[in-house]
Parts: C-alpha cells; structure tokens; sequence
C-alpha cells in the first residue's frame, strides 16, 4: 500500500498513552504497517504491554482496512479475478516466464532452490534489474530490496544485465543489505523493509534464506528453533509481499534424499516451514552446457514441468 501513510504516533486510541506510542513508533512508524503486527510480537519488540498492544493493532487494522475498503471475505470469483489481474514481473527468460505461467506474480514467495553455481544468484541479480523496467516489458516500474547474507552481491553483474535488458543506471534502483546474523535479518526485514517498500521497492530478494540459519543454530537440538525463526521471517515476507504488491525470491540449498532405487534426489532443504511458506518451488541444476530450472512445488503448475537457460556474461538468457 502505498500513498497517504498515518504516523502511530498521531492514534488516539483509550489506554494508550503518549509513551507508548513514542515506543511503539520506534519500532513502527505508521499505522498502516502496524496494521500486520500481531500483537504478542508488537508487545515484544516494542517492549509494551500485551493488552496495550492488542488495542493498538486491532485499532490500526480497523483503520487500514476502512480506507481501503478491505472487506473481510470475498465471493470465490470475486477472488479469482483478483489473482488473475496480479502484476507480473518477467525473469529475463522467456522459457522461465512461460514456465512461470507468464512471470513472477506480486503476493507470491518464489523459492530457488540447487547446489552451488546453479544460477541462483545470478537469476537474483536478474530480477533486481528486470524489476525496473516498464510494465510494457515485463517489469514492474520498481525497485529492489536485495538482502545478501552471503556477500555475493555484486554490481558488475547487475550492470552487465543492465545493458543487456535495457536499464538505465541500475544500481540506484537496489537496495542492498547484508545482514550478518540472524538479528540483523530479522530487523531488517521487520523494521526496516516497510520504508523501502514505500519507496516504490516492489521485489525482495533473500539470497539465501538459509545459510544465516544454518551458521547459527547448529545440531540437531537446535533444529526446531531454527524452524520457528525461519517460519517467522518468511510470514513478514508474506505479509510485506501482500501489502505493499511486491514479488519476493528467496534462494535455498538443496539436500541429497536417498531413494530406495538407486540415485539420489535433490531436494530443497529446510523442511517443512520453507515448504509451507513458499508459494511456488522451484529447483535449478546444471544439465551439461545449460541449466534446468524445474517445479517441485507450486499450486499452479505441474510438478516436474521445466525451463532450460544458460548463463553468460550478460545474464541469463534462454537456451
Ligand atoms: P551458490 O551461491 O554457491 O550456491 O551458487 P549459485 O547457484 O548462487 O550460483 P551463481 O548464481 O553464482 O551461478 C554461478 C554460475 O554462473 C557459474 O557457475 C558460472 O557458470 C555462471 N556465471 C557467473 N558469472 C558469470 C559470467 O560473468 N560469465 C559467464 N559466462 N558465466 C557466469
Ligand atoms: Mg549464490
């Protein structure tokens, strides 16, 4: 959502005072981001108390949905023609996008999944430039939040798909961040995302979701908190995407699953909270002289079906 924004500090809301707002203002400035906290994680960040925090969003929410005319259920087709009018942001390949059903759908999570020098990053860097071209191109007008917690962003490529695609002056049109542990991502994306959106970002990049993770719950008793804070992460990813009309592309490792026949098979790793959380997953691999992007996952498209590509000095392009 994008436009008139309402500072938290201005709601007038019974058994709220003035410092509470000024504290819950540091956490988030304006009611319409407040409007998708829950409140237990409001109470937590904002150092509040809980039924001080129920008000508040429950208020907030009560706002945003009355000026956008938000109602609370939709008619079947009423919805459907809603998903169907979603913009679309092109991947740069015309294989992928006709793979994708014709590109990459705002509201949508898009997971990227394969073994190192698949393409991941690279299709990355891609749709931080793809994302700024016109919607007559298959962009969205927009720019791009690129969170690298691998330390792999770099300009020279977004550059050279720059000239390749058509984009002018590219590099002012990403946002990077490099978070260096799981606290700075999460903060990033809780706090600092909703200001970036409203500055017309309408593509985040998390590249990759898991390694941050995976560095800082290790074992295996560890596990289940690692899928509780990834589960988190992803749902304010799902909620920013909803909200402010963005495409997010998050890249994963993949995991050999033995089969009882004989080969191997790559799966995506982080188990079920990644699964759930993305909308559609795809696993790339190298296939020789080109790579194959295929579906393992998507509401929307045929498990199995696939696109091929080949990487060069400008980019992806199709096989
Ligand atoms: P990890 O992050 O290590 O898991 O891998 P990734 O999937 O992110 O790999 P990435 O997207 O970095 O892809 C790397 C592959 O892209 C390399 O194996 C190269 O084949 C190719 N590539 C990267 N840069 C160039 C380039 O400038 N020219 C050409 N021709 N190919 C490139
Ligand atoms: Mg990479």
């Amino acid at each position: 959502m994008r436009g008139e924004h309402t500072p938290v500090k201005e709601m007038k809301v019974s058994g709220v005072g003035k410092l509470t707002l000024e504290k819950v203002s540091e956490v988030v400035e304006y009611v319409e981001d407040l409007a998708l906290f829950n409140p237990e994680e409001l109470a937590e960040r904002a150092e509040i108390e809980l039924d001080k925090a129920v008000a508040l969003v429950r208020a907030a929410r009560k706002l945003v949905k009355a000026k956008l005319g938000i109602r609370r259920a939709y008619k079947g087709s009423e919805y459907a023609r809603i998903l169907e009018s979603r913009d679309a942001l092109t991947s740069g390949v015309e294989t992928i996008d006709e793979l994708l059903g014709g590109g990459m759908f705002i509201w949508d999570i898009y997971e990227f999944a394969g073994e190192f020098g698949t393409g991941k990053t690279q299709l990355c860097h891609q749709l931080a430039v793809t994302v700024q071209l016109p919607p007559a191109l298959g962009g969205l007008a927009g720019k791009a939040v690129y969170i690298d917690t691998e330390g792999t962003f770099s300009p020279q490529r977004v550059e050279a798909v720059a000239g390749r695609v058509e984009v002018a002056k590219p590099l002012e049109n990403i946002y990077v961040v490099r978070p260096m542990n799981v606290d700075e991502l999460e903060e990033t994306v809780i706090e600092d995302l909703p200001s970036l959106l409203r500055d017309n970002a309408r593509l985040i990049v998390v590249d990759s979701i898991i390694a941050l993770y995976r560095a800082e719950f290790k074992g295996r008793e560890m596990l289940a908190a690692r899928q509780q804070r990834i589960n988190y992460l992803l749902d304010w990813l799902k909620r920013y995407a909803r909200h402010y009309n963005a495409v997010v592309a998050i890249t994963n490792q993949v995991l050999s699953q033995p089969v009882p026949w004989g080969v191997a098979m790559k799966i995506p790793a982080g188990g079920n909270i990644i699964a759930h959380a993305s909308t559609h997953r795809l696993v790339m691999r190298r296939a020789g002289d080109v790579w194959v992007v295929e579906v393992f996952d998507s509401p929307t498209i045929p498990r199995g079906a696939a696109a091929r590509f080949v990487i060069t000095e400008k980019g992806l392009e199709k096989a």
